[in-house]
């Protein structure tokens, strides 16, 4: 995969307004994750495990929000022969562009379909496994419900959605904690103050997270009874629930 290094918030006033997955985001995408959500590459791989255990033949599999196609790639290694489908989405051109070409660089019997589309529009059929990897954070609040319901409804018995999101939290003091730790975390890896408060400024009317709570209430509603939180570091989580 492709991996030029983030430097898009590095001048003073690049990249003004909101965040968007355009082409410049998309180019560089594969060093931002990994330098600012901790645990991204446990979590990809991790979503490829459970690929292996949970994803029956003959069935179907969505990346809702595919981006560069880390977490499909994954998957599709664990899943060979078993006669599944793969389908990638996003609604950036740009990534899934790039998803395509990181894809095909490798030979594989499982079939990818990509599609360029809102995850809202697209019909979940026959599913063994659903990813929502940092997705469902950029749906305005309202659509969330009705995604998670329409996921579960498209799920076969047994089948397995994975939730990954940055997490807000009900108590001041843990929130600024793990705030803090986040922002030491990017800084470990190379990014600037500047960099930090341009891309917080950027990104923060955009990417509108959730409680632990509300996921898991959500999750429930939608009828998934058997949910939890399986990876936790700081204010990033990732859930796994089972249909
Ligand atoms: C943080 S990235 C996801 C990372 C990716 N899942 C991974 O594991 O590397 C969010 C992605 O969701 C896409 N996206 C956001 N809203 C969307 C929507 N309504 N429909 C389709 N894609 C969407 C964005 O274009 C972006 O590529």
């Amino acid at each position: 995969m492709t991996n030029q290094q983030d430097t898009l918030f590095a001048l003073p006033g690049e990249h003004q307004g909101n965040f968007q997955f355009d082409n410049r985001v998309a180019g560089v995408f594969g060093d931002m994750i990994r330098r600012s959500v901790p645990g991204y590459s446990q979590i990809i791989a991790t979503i490829g495990d459970f690929a292996g255990r949970l994803v029956s033949p003959n069935t179907q599999v969505y990346d809702l929000g595919c981006s560069l196609g880390a977490a499909t790639l994954s998957i599709r290694r664990q899943v060979e022969g078993r006669n599944v489908c793969i389908h990638a989405i996003d609604n950036s051109e740009p990534m899934l562009a790039r998803c395509r070409e990181n894809l095909d660089a490798y030979v594989s019997d499982t079939k990818v379909e990509f599609h360029l589309a809102d995850i809202r529009d697209v019909a979940i059929e026959n599913a063994s496994m659903v990813v929502l990897n940092f997705t469902l954070q950029f749906l305005p609040p309202a659509d969330r419900d009705a995604l998670v319901a329409r996921i579960w409804h498209g799920m076969v018995p047994g089948g397995v959605l994975v939730l990954s999101e940055k997490l807000k939290f009900n108590n001041d003091a843990i929130q600024q904690l793990l705030d803090a730790q986040h922002l030491d975390f990017k800084r470990a890896n190379g990014y600037s103050e500047l960099e930090i408060s341009q891309k917080r400024s950027a990104i923060e009317n955009v990417l509108i997270p959730d409680t632990l709570d509300e996921h898991k209430a959500r999750l429930h509603q939608a009828g998934f009874t058997q949910a939890d939180l399986w990876f936790q570091c700081f204010n990033f989580a990732s859930m796994v629930a089972i249909k």
